[in-house]
């Protein structure tokens, strides 16, 4: 499918820990196009129900607050990559695994990923977008000219995820993370609404045994070829 007159998208969708958000944001830099880490919406707004004492089976509640939540993500000036709430920085709290767990089940009911949205396609500006999630390629940009779905083996994203958190000063059990990456899996890809599953014209990549920088490379190279 193409878009006529709309500004490219690359969407790059994956599982947890498969290095998406790494080369999304690395691609989208050298390219001078927008970033949308669409996980962090998700994460948001887990942070925003948990913050309001509502639960993932109210699902009038979350639908309103995804719609009314003031979220922004500043690309420029001092705040640049941070994630605000109610002009708050959250950009670490959004980041546990707990928070990761509570959006993944937020996310797995419809009217919630409907009201998400919009706010999601908003980010489609001139030059371009480079768009991070599940869904990306399948529902959000259907359209997009490049799509690309980024997997590697659990056992190599949990230990990503456990280099990651030791970066922080984070502690957490390699054991505990895998146990914690295949539930999200499982969750993530058994949901009827916009499961997580490659494009029909997606670009599969492996990345268990490459280099984060081989594969912004790719990416980067098929981007410029297609737009
Ligand atoms: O990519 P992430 O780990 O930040 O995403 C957190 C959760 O949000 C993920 O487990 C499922 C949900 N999510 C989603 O359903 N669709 C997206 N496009 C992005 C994230």
């Amino acid at each position: 499918m193409t878009s006529v007159n709309k500004p490219p998208v690359v969407t790059i969708d994956g599982p947890g820990g498969a290095g998406k958000g790494t080369v999304a944001q690395a691609v989208a830099a050298q390219l001078g196009w927008h970033f949308l880490d669409s996980g962090a919406i998700y994460r948001l707004l887990a942070l925003s129900a948990q913050r309001a004492g509502i639960d993932a089976s109210q699902t009038q509640q979350l639908v309103a607050l995804a719609q009314a939540m003031n979220i922004q993500f500043p690309a420029v000036g001092k705040q640049a990559g941070q994630a605000l709430l109610d002009g708050e920085e959250v950009s670490e709290d959004i980041r546990s695994e707990q928070c990761g767990q509570f959006a993944s089940e937020l996310a797995a009911q419809a009217p919630v990923r409907q009201a998400l949205l919009d706010r999601q396609r908003q980010f489609r500006k001139a030059p371009g977008l480079v768009a991070d999630g599940r869904d990306m390629g399948t529902v959000v940009f259907a359209d997009a000219p490049l799509k690309f779905f980024l997997t590697a083996s659990v056992e190599e994203r949990a230990r990503r995820r456990h280099n990651q958190l030791m970066q922080k000063g984070i502690s957490a059990t390699l054991g505990d993370l895998l146990k914690e990456l295949k539930a999200r899996d499982k969750r993530d890809s058994e949901r009827t609404a916009a499961p997580l599953v490659p494009a029909e014209d997606a670009i599969t990549v492996d990345t268990t045994d490459l280099s984060a920088e081989a594969v912004i490379e790719k990416v980067l190279k098929a981007a410029t070829d297609c737009v």
